[in-house]
């Protein structure tokens, strides 16, 4: 018999195809990809399948697995991050989760450098200027920035994302790659030459720092007015990872007070961020509306993924990447 499956969202139509041809499931969508579904519609939705396909703006907690129900056995979520999860409660119940890492590592790496090369050479505020009149002639300190040339890069959280980030900035002869993590990891560290170091160290010694690390209750705003005080005013903050492991209040401070010079933010809290944030009057703080995974053929893989991880687990078989509790 057909198992039961509600899809939260108009995901890429490979993972669609893959669903349909499975001749295992029988599934609802959401058939929208411009608007998330409302809360209310997901909670009468879910209830009685074996198994949700979500993306990350869905919350996936105790009221919506209790309007679930029982058979609910398989959550396979379009994404790598899993904060949108309450593990415990998933845990609870014995369900099991599939994600989706390693096909994004690429599309994220790329983009990372490209924000951070966008903050640091500051270029929308240099199309801005160049539209709008303010290019009167060339000039010797006008929107000068900083360079990667001799640089000390730090990445916060050293996985499979800050290793294909050090790769790519390499070649534009960083001088040296640190990091911190809650223990060194040198099988990572050695494929990149990266040196372990403490919290404090990596805010002193960074010129750049991109956040790699996910977002737990122990990342939680790990990135506050302590770690801001302690960087160069000549510093570059990244964030392509998730915008709870920052506290944007003391951001704010350390940017419009010049304690550092610079951030690029792929996400932020809330997403979307209200366009009437103080962070937008910012020239320094480039802001992006969580696209670090957005190319055409990453997307395709995690629809592709997240729909295998799915079939999988309802068939009781080993997801192709599952999140182990
Ligand atoms: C994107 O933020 C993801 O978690 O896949
Ligand atoms: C820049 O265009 C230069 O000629 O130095």
């Amino acid at each position: 018999t057909l198992r039961r499956v509600y899809v939260t969202r108009q995901i890429p139509p490979e993972g669609l195809k893959i669903l349909r041809k499975s001749g295992q499931v029988q599934f609802e969508l959401w058939d929208s990809d411009d608007i998330p579904v409302p809360r209310k519609e997901l909670l009468q939705k879910v209830k009685g399948v074996d198994g949700l396909l979500c993306t990350l703006t869905e919350k996936i907690d105790a009221e919506l697995l209790d309007a679930a129900g029982p058979n609910l056995k398989v959550l396979s979520t379009m994404s790598v991050g899993f904060d949108h999860l309450s593990l415990d409660e998933l845990k609870k119940r014995g369900i099991r989760i599939g994600y989706t890492p390693e096909v994004l590592t690429d599309a994220v790496a790329e983009l990372t450098v490209a924000l951070l090369l966008a903050t640091s050479r500051r270029l929308i505020e240099a199309t801005h200027e160049a539209k709008t009149g303010g290019w009167g002639t060339w000039r010797t300190l006008w929107l000068c920035g900083y360079e990667l040339a001799n640089s000390t890069v730090g990445i916060l959280g050293l996985g499979r994302i800050g290793v294909a980030i050090a790769e790519r900035l390499a070649p534009f002869k960083v001088r040296k790659f640190i990091y911190t993590d809650v223990a060194p990891r040198p099988e990572l560290a050695s494929a990149i030459n990266a040196e372990y170091v403490s919290f404090d160290e990596l805010a002193k010694q960074s010129d750049f720092l991109a956040v790699c690390c996910a977002l737990t209750p122990e990342t939680k705003e790990i990135c506050n007015k302590n770690l801001f005080s302690k960087m160069k005013k000549t510093s570059i903050f990244i964030n392509t990872s998730r915008g709870g492991v920052v506290n944007q209040e003391d951001l704010y401070e350390a940017l419009s007070t010049g304690q550092i010079a610079g951030a690029g933010l792929d996400v932020t809290v809330p997403e979307p961020l209200p366009t009437n944030h103080p962070l937008f009057t910012l020239k320094n703080c480039v802001i992006l509306p969580h696209i670090a995974s957005a190319s055409y053929t990453t997307r395709d893989a995690m629809s592709s993924l997240a729909a295998n991880n799915l079939l999988l687990g309802l068939r009781g078989q080993p997801m192709i990447k599952e999140l182990k509790l």
